[in-house]
């Protein structure tokens, strides 16, 4: 079954890889012409075996239906200093020829009922293997540094509590989520203040 797994994994291991390298290709490229870059930092990574079987029982998946149901196997995330950014990066995502977009999912005008915000990009991108081309799914997360670290602190707690809160940690985990909304809304409010005083920095660190 290992050995199954891994050849599973293969192409979704690649995907990340070779997208990891070009979402942060288009952030050297905004640093190199000078321009404000949308994007502050990406990451990604393969879901774990243990969590593709756990999230596959909760949703009532087979495994042989995971490839085109789960969309999350290949995951990654695209952070933003501004929430205008998210915009940004999500049109340059749609002039791309180098994967399809399959679903966008908006939780930023639509925030989840734990608090949750963050832009969700589910592409089809094409791996090339020995064996041919091999579309995987990937989903790339787009968010600000708010909001992310709301949801990197979420996760944790979830892990802990296993999504039962007790009443007062869900309260202040909401009140959280709207604190960093609103630090993404005064950041915004001052975002050409700070854009002038990064170019100006970004220049001096060139010469
Ligand atoms: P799951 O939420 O993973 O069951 O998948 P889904 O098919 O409902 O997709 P959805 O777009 O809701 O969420 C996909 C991913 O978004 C998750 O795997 C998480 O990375 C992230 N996410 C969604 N909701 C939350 C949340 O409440 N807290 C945190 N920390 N992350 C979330
Ligand atoms: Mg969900």
């Amino acid at each position: 079954m290992n050995g199954q797994w891994e050849s599973f994994l293969a192409p979704y291991e690649q995907a990340v890889s070779e997208l990891k390298v070009k979402l942060k290709g288009i952030r050297k490229q905004f640093e190199e012409s000078h321009q404000h870059s949308p994007i502050e930092f990406v990451t990604g990574r393969v879901k774990p075996i243990h969590s593709i079987v756990n999230k596959s029982i909760r949703k009532g998946i087979p495994l042989a239906k995971l490839e085109h149901e789960l969309q999350d196997i290949a995951g990654l995330r695209m952070m933003c200093q501004f929430v205008e950014d998210i915009k940004t990066v999500v049109e340059l995502l749609r002039t791309r020829k180098d994967f399809k977009i399959i679903e966008e999912r908006d939780y930023i005008t639509n925030k989840k009922e734990s608090g949750y915000r963050s832009y969700h990009v589910v592409v089809e991108y094409p791996v090339q293997t020995i064996e041919g081309e091999k579309k995987v799914l990937v989903e790339i997360q787009i968010r600000t540094l708010a909001m992310n670290f709301w949801a990197t602190i979420e996760h944790s707690l979830n892990y802990k509590y296993k999504g039962q809160y007790p009443a007062n940690i869900l309260e202040r985990l909401q009140r959280a989520a709207e604190a960093a909304f609103l630090l993404d809304e005064e950041m915004s409010l001052i975002r050409g203040e700070i854009q002038e005083a990064q170019a100006v920095f970004s220049k001096k660190n060139d010469q």
